[in-house]
């Protein structure tokens, strides 16, 4: 048996290769027997085992997230219903982070919570995404942490307490009621959400006596946050926008500045990641960086790894010790890839996942000893031994000659200061990157596609949406129009011999099928726009039914500006 994964740069049309996939499954499980049984058998002799069988594999579904270890590459999103998790475990230095640089280079959005200092934060930058952190000195713009549904952000505030006081369950919830509550308050006031107003809200907490020293402490911990990290909250970056909009962002948490802080953010990163599954709409990569360093926030992992599934979100978790995942979380993920453990019990939880003998998991047992070498078992794929490619050294930024003055009179001698732009010390502010031109989505990479994306133009004016139970909110891109024909109402083009609308052949391109009986309704309110965030698909009856909300809403926004 051979391995060819080139088919697999092909992107998928569509589901005529379902028959071909069952049959292919069917294959791959008598094969995985039979090779997960010889790879046992086969015990410490390592590189002895037999290669993958992966001809005829072809993803399914209009979205396939292609993640490659060495030669072994898995479809992510096999179906828009059952999104494939990755944990990836070994010890450190054996390249577990380099493993994941190359979903950096997809045409998806990606959003990396780093609990940890990591080199994904580099690669980041050299594809032009953003990084946040929440140090201000190293950060110049301001990241969105206190908006969306006030579920989330009331639940983001308070995900962090700490272990030492009091019952953490009761107060918890006691503090997110309190701020949940003034939230939707301030919504309807039209008051800033912020970490001062939040603070001020638990202040004024009524009622229990207990509530309220809780809200009160709670609101003094907010309230010495604001002043460390305030800076770097803001409506510069939104991570729901930044993923429908396919870019990529790394929260990197900096514990550094105040360890102490550190349980509080890394609980706060990990609700809005879940927010962002939420609320965005679209498929794109949740990378979590370091898990192991959640800490007290590691229960917020678990509804990750089961929400993902239902959302098209897959999660790819890094971590250095998977036996210290909660085993709910570790159980919800399909692929396994192990570097070398120095760790006896590591080794053992990994080579049980792995089908393995521990000892095999030794770095001494590994070629290179054991970097960028690792075992991955994936559904289809059985345990197979692989080398994921170094990346290549990242391009150092150009030195740049600032001929800053440094505490020289004025007319003494001017003396160079050298800074780089990226990397080290950031003497400079990073600025955000300039606006691309805009990928073409995956799922309009074939010849109709980009025949009808070239006819499709972004306005770049910004236009609200409404919908009624998320309400109104802009979008800076504005709308995505059709400059083809229309049949007098709607945008049509043909396919082959096929007349379609064209903004839902698109949305069936990159989004999925609209489900039967259901229309798809434009929260921008422009029939001729293709974007697949402005659609939602429902019922005919409610799409009619929002049409004159939809209207005075926008009447009356615009009437504010
Ligand atoms: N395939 C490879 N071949 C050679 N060197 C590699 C390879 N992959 C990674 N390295 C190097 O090994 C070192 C560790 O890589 P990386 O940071 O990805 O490891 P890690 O397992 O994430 O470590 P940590 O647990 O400390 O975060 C880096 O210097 C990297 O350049
Ligand atoms: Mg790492
Ligand atoms: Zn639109």
């Amino acid at each position: 048996v051979t391995i060819d994964w080139t088919a697999l740069d092909r992107i998928p049309n569509g589901h005529t290769w379902a028959a071909g996939f069952v049959a292919f499954l069917l294959l791959c499980f008598v094969l995985a027997a039979f090779l997960g049984g010889a790879s046992r058998k086969a015990g410490a002799e390592l590189n002895g085992l037999p290669p993958v069988n992966t001809r005829g594999y072809r993803p399914r579904g209009p979205v396939f997230i292609p993640f490659e270890v060495g030669n072994v590459t898995i479809d992510l999103q096999p179906t828009l219903t059952e999104t494939i998790h990755v944990l990836v475990g070994g010890t450190s230095r054996t390249g577990k982070s380099t493993s994941v640089l190359p979903l950096f280079d997809l045409p998806i959005g990606v959003l990396c919570i780093a609990l940890d200092v990591t080199p994904i934060e580099e690669k980041c930058r050299q594809v032009g995404g953003k990084v946040w952190t929440n140090d201000p000195a190293e950060c110049a713009f301001g990241l969105n942490l206190l908006g969306g549904a006030s579920m989330f952000a009331s639940e983001g505030l308070v995900a962090g307490f700490p272990k030492s006081e009091g019952n953490i369950g009761d107060w918890q919830r006691s503090a997110r009621e309190v701020i949940w509550d003034g939230m939707d308050a301030m919504d309807k006031m039209g008051i800033e959400r912020s970490l001062s107003a939040v603070g001020a809200v638990l202040m004024q907490a009524t009622g229990d006596a207990e509530v309220g020293r809780i809200c009160r402490s709670w609101a003094r911990k907010l309230g010495n946050l604001d002043r460390i990290i305030g800076p770097t909250l803001g409506y510069d970056l939104d991570l729901v926008d930044a993923m429908r909009r396919g870019e990529k962002v790394v929260c990197r948490l900096n514990r550094f500045l105040s360890p102490d802080d550190a349980p509080f953010l890394a609980g706060l990163l990990l609700v809005h990641a879940r927010r962002v599954m939420q609320e965005a709409g679209v498929p794109f990569i949740l990378i979590i960086e370091e898990a192991g360093q959640a800490a007290l926030a590691q229960g917020h992992l678990s509804p990750i790894a089961q929400a993902g599934a239902a959302r098209g979100v897959p999660a790819v978790v890094v971590t250095q010790n998977m036996s210290k995942l909660p085993v709910e979380v570790r159980n919800n993920f399909h692929v396994t890839a192990s570097f070398a453990q120095e760790d006896k019990h590591e080794r053992d939880v990994a080579a049980d996942r792995l089908e393995l003998h521990p000892d095999q998991l030794r770095r001494s047992a590994f070629p290179d000893k054991g970097v960028g070498w690792c075992y991955v078992r994936a559904p289809g794929v059985p345990t197979t031994l692989v080398h994921v490619k170094a990346q290549r050294p990242a391009k150092r930024a150009p030195a740049i000659n600032l001929n800053l003055s440094v505490g020289t009179p004025p007319t003494g001698p001017r003396r160079s200061v050298i800074v780089r732009e990226m990397g080290g010390l950031h003497l400079v502010r990073p600025a955000l990157p300039a606006p691309k031109r805009e990928a073409v989505p995956l799922g309009l990479q074939t010849s109709d596609g980009l025949r009808i994306w070239g006819r499709l133009k972004r306005t770049g004016r910004r236009c609200p949406l409404w919908h009624p139970t998320r309400g109104l909110w802009w979008d800076e891109q504005g709308c995505l129009v059709w400059t083809g024909g229309t049949n007098g109402k709607r945008p049509k083009s043909s396919i082959g011999p096929r007349s379609v609308t064209v903004y839902k052949w698109v949305y069936e391109q990159v989004v999925g099928p609209v489900p039967a009986g259901l229309t798809l309704d434009h929260l921008c309110g422009n029939v001729l726009c293709a974007d697949w965030t402005h659609l939602e698909p429902c019922t005919l009856e409610e799409n009619n039914h929002r049409e004159p909300f939809r209207k005075a809403a926008f009447a009356a926004a615009l009437a504010a500006v």
